[in-house]
This record gives C-alpha cells, structure tokens and sequence, in this order.
C-alpha cells in the first residue's frame, strides 16, 4: 500500500494494474463528479473514489450495487430530462432565470445519478417496474421545478403511478413529497445494508 492512493478506487486500479487485470469496475472522473465508480463498499453504497481505504475497519468488502442498473436508464428516458420550453421568439437567445428561481434547483440539480439512493431502496427492487425509485423521481422533480420549463402539467400526468403519486395534479402535494422522500433517501443511502454484505 505505499505506492497507493488513500481511497479504495486507487486501491481497485492498483490490484488491476498489478495483481488481477480481471478485475472489472467503471471509473472515469476519480473526483465524486461523474458516478460511475458507485458500488457497495463495506454494507455502504457509495462512491470508492471518495471513500478512504482508512475510514473503513478490517478488511475491505467491495461489492456491485445491489441491483441490476438497466431500468434505470429506461426509466431516466422517459421523464424527458431536458428543458421543454418552447416558447416563440427564444430560438438563439438566452433564457434566463431570476437568482431566486435558481435556487430552487439548488440539490436538485445537483444529482449525478450514481444511482447509490435507488439501488438501496427495497421497494425499488422489486417494484422498479412500477417504482421510478428515489434518482428518477428526484431528476424529475428538477425539471418540473425548472422555472424555464412549460411541460409541468405533462410532466406530472406523466408520474401519475400508485408508487411515485396517487394524484399527480396535486402539485403542492407531490412537491412535498417529492423533496421529503429524496432529502430522507439522499441523507440515509449510506447507512442502507444491502442482504449480502
Ligand atoms: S440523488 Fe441518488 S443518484 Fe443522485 S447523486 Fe444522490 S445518491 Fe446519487
Ligand atoms: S470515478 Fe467519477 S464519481 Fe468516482
């Protein structure tokens, strides 16, 4: 180990480099940035380029998310995450956005969709054909919070299933929720514990 980084992605890359070039994991940005390297580390989903070797007592327990990731994918297509606004005259001009509405995207936007919150959540493995699970939901709700953005209505017809909203008119409601359920998920991935582990 003295020729290895302090997190326990470096210690991946050195044991691929050196050791077992069978070892398979996705990495890209080695910053916590783009969230490829999410995997269960110890019981914890969490990102190993982030995560130090010496946070962790014993030996280190690396294993994949508990959960196939393809839905996901699928899932994120069909919220249409992009801004819809097709309003005339915006063709080539800037669209811009008062401070205020800004901030309501504040820990919206900022999802990098590692997917650590939906792979924890056992209603999401087993109903992800139902359930967007906690990232999609939370994605959604970015756009229609988006003040920019004119397909809110569209937008939440579209969620109206018995998992994520029993009535997706209900915006004030879904707001709520929305925010309550990805702020409680968000802050308590990291204490989940997949069976296995
Ligand atoms: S909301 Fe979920 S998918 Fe997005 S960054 Fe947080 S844990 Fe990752
Ligand atoms: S490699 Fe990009 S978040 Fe870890």
């Amino acid at each position: 180990m003295d020729n290895c980084g302090s997190m326990v992605l470096d210690a991946l890359i050195k044991i691929k480099d050196e050791i077992d070039s069978t070892l398979t994991f996705r990495r890209s940005c080695r910053e916590g940035i783009c969230g490829s390297c999410a995997m269960n580390i110890g019981g914890t989903n969490t990102l190993a380029c982030i995560k130090s070797i010496f946070d962790i007592k014993g030996d280190v327990k690396v294993y994949p998310l508990p959960h196939i990731l393809e839905p996901i994918y699928e899932q994120y297509k069909s919220i249409n995450p992009w801004l819809q606004a097709d309003k005339p005259g915006l063709l080539n001009k800037e669209y811009s956005q008062s401070p205020e509405d800004r901030r309501k995207l504040d820990g919206l936007s900022d999802c990098i969709l590692c997917a650590c919150c939906s792979t924890s959540c056992p209603n999401y493995w087993w109903n992800s054909n139902k359930f967007l699970g906690p990232a999609i939901l939370l994605q959604a709700y970015r756009w229609i919070a988006d003040s920019r953005d004119n397909k809110k209505d569209e937008r939440l017809d579209a969620l109206n299933d018995p998992f994520s909203k029993s009535n997706s008119r209900n915006e004030a409601a879904y707001v709520k929720e929305g925010r309550s359920l990805n702020v409680t998920l968000h802050s308590s991935y990291e204490k989940s514990r997949p069976s296995e582990a």
